[in-house]
Order: structure tokens, then C-alpha cells, then sequence
């Protein structure tokens, strides 16, 4: 595999809202990170991903831009962000921005001109179809209604809009919306960040035709379609070309076969991807079915393509929570973070799981704050189900559980803000958080601190071939990573009760557990151990 820096990154993704708040108005925002830029450093990480601050309405906490060239008033000014950008420079920190640009805010200057007319000069900008009013052109749904069709009432025609229906969908066939969008990158580009995120990138290509679907509740018609691909190398002629710019593209509906034809080095497309295999369609952790995941990914891209790992973001419920136990919080959280810096990709932290920490469950509907749930439980009641039933079957997956404020002390409110935080802290902040885990020698902190540092230090983590010697165990998830004749073997319990092993390694080969002692033939709940060896 061809060598790059961001291939040996390792991305801290701040989701600047509950992260730092500087002003006491109970967000978190710009100024708040640079507060906490030193703690971001001293991790060793190299890439901040930080979540969108452009303009924005904040239905969708900011995925609806209304500006992309002005920052939100929540999260400061464009001076705060320069300031940020220089300073994580000065660190030897990359700033990557997300690049939302399936769908703009209904408050888009440029959403308002489309509809202000059938023949205004961006009229087609966005997506329309006529129609009769109650009866949307398709039966398609979208990710955060019932329907992607919105009524709107001057053109008397619908529009469609993937996510909620303040989310229209920009129209990527008029040249004039690719090149606007192109533009815009380059501004950004010059103001010196070093990439983007690319939001739901693959979405912005769109079926040839709304014919009805004979299973609306499989979104998958809604991106990865056929053109996709001319649209992403098309971008990377305009604007990613010759320039050192990191991108990720979030892909959703995509396997391995096709995940290359986004990221294989000579498509000229993007750097690396998230696909979903694990996120969206693994409730929790179902161990066979994940190092199968690991190991189609591995055979298709390697070593043309590099994907991304990640078990949770803003999106998706606290690794520890959801694909851990929190029975075993300290342990699992080790286990979680060794496994995802040691398996083939580029690992991602969310802010909070260096120092594990949980997913919050909120037992009143009214707690949760995020369009996506909001616009789900209301369509289920209204269709007749309990509200207990509806309630529980959210809550494990509800995106406002990984949205909790960031736990810095045991100060008020975490030390998050001096004012009343927007979203309420998680309780157990007393006994997890930043300045505990810094005194703390074994702290999730202290082992991530390591991890990162390792991956720094042993290219066999970034280049190795992986193999994967235990596949069928459903308990024991056991791999190698071999470069150069330096092998790394990795022996995780991913369960928890004790198990036998014939995989352990003498103790003089260990190079970092999550337990003080490790007995050769047997791990502990939740035991990691990474070991290296050389062959003669
Ligand atoms: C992505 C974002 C998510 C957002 C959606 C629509 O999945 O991560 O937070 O709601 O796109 O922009």
C-alpha cells in the first residue's frame, strides 16, 4: 500500500455544540474548542473533524446550511474559526469542516428564489415535481418523514428532501448547483482547512426516475446510484486535484465491491469512506457478523483503498453502550479502542469515548431534542402504538444519546458551561471524566493516549496485511497485522464471562493490555491484548 500521512491519521471528531461552551449561554462553540485545543493535542491525534458551524436554521443541528460562507451565531464568528484554524495549525493539527451539500436549509437564499417561482433563474436548483396536493409523486420515504415530497404551496408543486423537509435536496444535474458547491470548496479551501467530511455524499445522485418502489422502507434507492461516480470525479477534478485536502465521504447502502470505486487510489474520487455495514445495521455487537464485515472491507480495498472506523459518532449511540458493556465500562472502552486502532482503516475518536464515556437514555420523549426522533415518534403514535413501547424501541439507537454534553470535571454541569447546558449532562460525569482520567495511570485515557502513540511509532498498524486466525469464534476475536517480518497479534475476549485460549503469547511479547495480569490461556471479560513478534 502506497504511503500517506492521512493514512497513518488519526481523526478526534468535535462536535463543537457539546463540547466546550466559553460564553455561558449553555452551547458549546468555537471559542470553547480553542479552550480545550491544548487537551485535543496532547491526545496525538492529527485531524479535528469539526461538526458543521456554517449558518444555519439548526433543525438538524446545523446539517441545514442557510450561509456556507458565514458562521453560525451560536458557534461565533468566521474570526473565531481563522483563529482556530492558525492555532490548530500551530499545533500540528489538521481541521477538516463537514461539507453538507446533498441538501441546503429551506432558508437557503437559494431555496428561496427556486420556490419563489416555476421560471425564476434558480428554479431548477432543487428537485421538483408536480403533482396533486396529498398525493406526493412516489412512495418513497425519506430519512426523517413519511414522504420526501414536500407541498409547497406558491409553485403548487412538491419538492423532495432526503432528510427532514427544512433539508430540500440540491439538484446536482444543473451545472450551476455543481459549480456554486465546487466554488464554495475552494473558498474554503484557500482559507486554509484541510479537507472535508462529506455529508450523506452519495446521496447527491439520484434515481433517473421517482417510479414507485416495491419496498419503501429499504431507503437504499436514495444514493449509490448509477452516476455517482462522475459526480465525485468531476469534484476532484474541480476542486481536490493536485491539493493535499483529506476527505471522507459518508456513504450509506454501500458494500465492499462498491466502497472501492469511491476510494481506490487511481479513481480519483475520495481519500477514504464510512460505510454503514456496522452502524445502521448492527443493533449491538454481533461478533461473526463484524469480522466478516472486517474482512470483506479488508479484501476489497486492500491495498488500493483504505476505509475508516468508527463504532459511534453524533449519530450513533456510545460505543461502550451500544457494542460494550458498561457492566465492564473501563474494559470494554479498552477493548473497543485497541480493536479500532489495530484493525485495517483509519480510526476515528468522538469526542467523550477517550474516557468512555456512556450513552444517556432519557426516559420522557420530551428530553430528546433531535429532528430525527422527534419526527419518528410522533408518526408512530399517531399510527396507534404506545408511547411506552415506542419509547423503548428508540431509545438504544436514539442520536441524542451520543449528544450529551462533553464531561470535563465534576464541576456544575461537567464543567461544560457555566450557564444551563442545552442538552442535560449525563449523571454518572461525577465519576467519568477528562480531569479524573488524568490522574488516573490506567484510565481509558492513558490507554488511548498509548494507542495513538503506537500507531505513530509502528507502521505495522497503518500497512499491515491483516488475517484474521479465529473466524468462527463467537466470543474470541483474534488478527494479525504483518509488515516487514514484525507481526501484531491481537487477542480480544469481546464478551463477558472468562474464555480459554490457545492464541495468548508469553508475557514478553505483550505490548499493551487493558488488565494487570494476563494468564496465557485465558482473557478475562473484556481482556485486550496486543502482542508483537518477529519472524526469524
Ligand atoms: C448525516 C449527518 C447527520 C445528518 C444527516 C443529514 O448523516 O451525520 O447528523 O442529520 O447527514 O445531513
Amino acid at each position: 500500500m502506497n504511503r500517506a500521512w492521512w493514512k497513518e491519521a488519526v481523526v478526534y471528531q468535535v462536535y463543537w455544540r457539546s463540547f466546550k461552551d466559553s460564553d455561558g449561554d449553555g452551547m458549546g462553540d468555537l471559542r470553547g474548542v480553542m479552550e480545550k485545543l491544548d487537551y485535543i493535542a496532547s491526545l496525538g491525534v492529527d485531524v479535528i473533524w469539526l461538526n458543521p458551524c456554517y449558518t444555519s436554521p439548526d433543525v438538524d443541528n446545523g446539517y441545514d446550511i442557510s450561509d456556507y460562507y458565514t458562521i453560525m451565531k451560536k458557534a461565533g464568528t468566521m474570526s473565531d474559526l481563522e483563529a482556530l484554524i492558525t492555532a490548530a495549525h500551530e499545533r500540528g493539527l489538521k481541521l477538516i469542516l463537514d461539507l453538507v451539500v446533498n441538501h441546503t436549509s429551506d432558508q437557503h437564499a437559494w431555496f428561496k428564489e427556486s420556490r419563489s417561482s416555476r421560471t425564476n433563474e434558480k428554479a431548477d436548483w432543487y428537485i421538483w415535481q408536480d403533482g396533486v396536493k396529498g398525493t406526493p409523486p412516489n412512495n418513497w420515504r425519506s430519512y426523517f418523514a413519511p414522504s420526501p415530497w414536500a407541498w409547497d404551496e406558491t409553485r403548487e408543486q412538491y419538492y423532495f428532501h432526503s432528510f427532514a423537509s427544512e433539508q430540500p435536496d440540491l439538484n446536482w444535474e444543473h451545472p450551476a448547483v455543481r459549480e456554486a458547491v465546487y466554488s464554495m470548496m475552494r473558498w474554503w479551501a484557500n482559507k486554509g482547512i484541510d479537507g472535508f467530511r462529506m455529508d450523506v455524499i452519495n446521496l447527491i445522485k439520484k434515481r433517473a426516475t421517482y417510479d414507485d418502489v416495491a419496498d419503501p422502507l429499504d431507503l437504499s434507492y436514495l444514493g449509490n446510484q448509477p452516476g455517482i461516480h462522475e459526480l465525485l470525479q468531476e469534484m476532484h477534478r474541480e476542486v481536490l486535484a493536485g491539493t493535499d485536502l483529506f476527505t471522507v465521504g459518508e456513504i450509506p447502502f454501500v458494500g465492499p465491491e462498491d466502497g472501492l470505486l469511491y476510494v481506490g487510489e487511481e479513481r480519483n474520487e475520495l481519500r477514504t469512506l464510512f460505510h454503514f455495514e456496522v452502524a445502521d445495521d448492527m443493533e449491538t455487537m454481533d461478533l461473526p457478523r463484524f469480522k466478516q464485515i472486517q474482512k470483506r472491507w479488508y479484501e476489497a480495498l486492500y491495498p488500493s483503498g483504505i476505509a475508516s472506523q468508527f463504532l459511534n459518532n453524533h449519530d450513533h449511540t456510545r460505543q461502550v453502550t451500544r457494542f460494550g458493556s458498561e457492566r465492564y465500562r473501563v474494559e470494554s472502552a479498552k477493548l473497543l479502542g485497541l480493536m479500532l486502532h489495530t484493525l485495517p482503516g483509519i480510526p476515528y475518536i468522538y469526542q467523550g469515548e477517550e474516557i468512555g464515556m456512556t450513552g444517556i437514555r432519557f426516559s420522557d420523549p420530551e428530553s430528546y431534542r433531535d429532528v430525527a426522533f422527534r419526527n419518528q415518534y410522533a408518526e408512530r403514535i399517531a399510527a396507534g402504538e404506545s408511547p411506552g413501547t415506542v419509547l423503548s424501541s428508540m431509545q438504544l439507537r436514539a442520536r441524542d444519546n451520543s449528544r450529551t454534553p462533553m464531561q470535563w470535571n465534576t464541576g456544575k454541569a461537567a464543567g461544560f458551561t457555566i450557564g444551563t447546558p442545552w442538552m442535560a449532562v449525563n449523571p454518572n460525569y461525577r465519576e467519568i471524566n477528562v480531569e479524573a482520567a488524568e490522574q488516573d495511570p490506567n484510565s481509558v485515557l492513558a490507554f488511548y493516549r498509548k494507542l495513538i502513540d503506537l500507531r505513530k511509532t509502528h507502521p505495522v498498524m497503518v500497512y499491515g496485511i491483516y488475517r484474521d486466525l479465529a473466524i468462527q469464534d463467537p466470543y474470541l476475536y483474534v488478527y494479525e497485522r504483518v509488515l516487514d517480518g514484525v507481526t501484531w497479534r491481537v487477542v480480544l475476549n469481546v464478551h463477558d464471562e472468562p474464555v480459554t485460549t490457545t492464541f495468548g503469547l508469553p508475557e514478553e511479547q505483550l505490548i499493551l493490555t487493558n488488565y494487570d495480569t494476563a494468564d496465557i490461556n485465558r482473557l478475562a471479560p473484556y481482556e485486550a491484548r496486543l502482542y508483537q513478534y518477529e519472524m526469524p
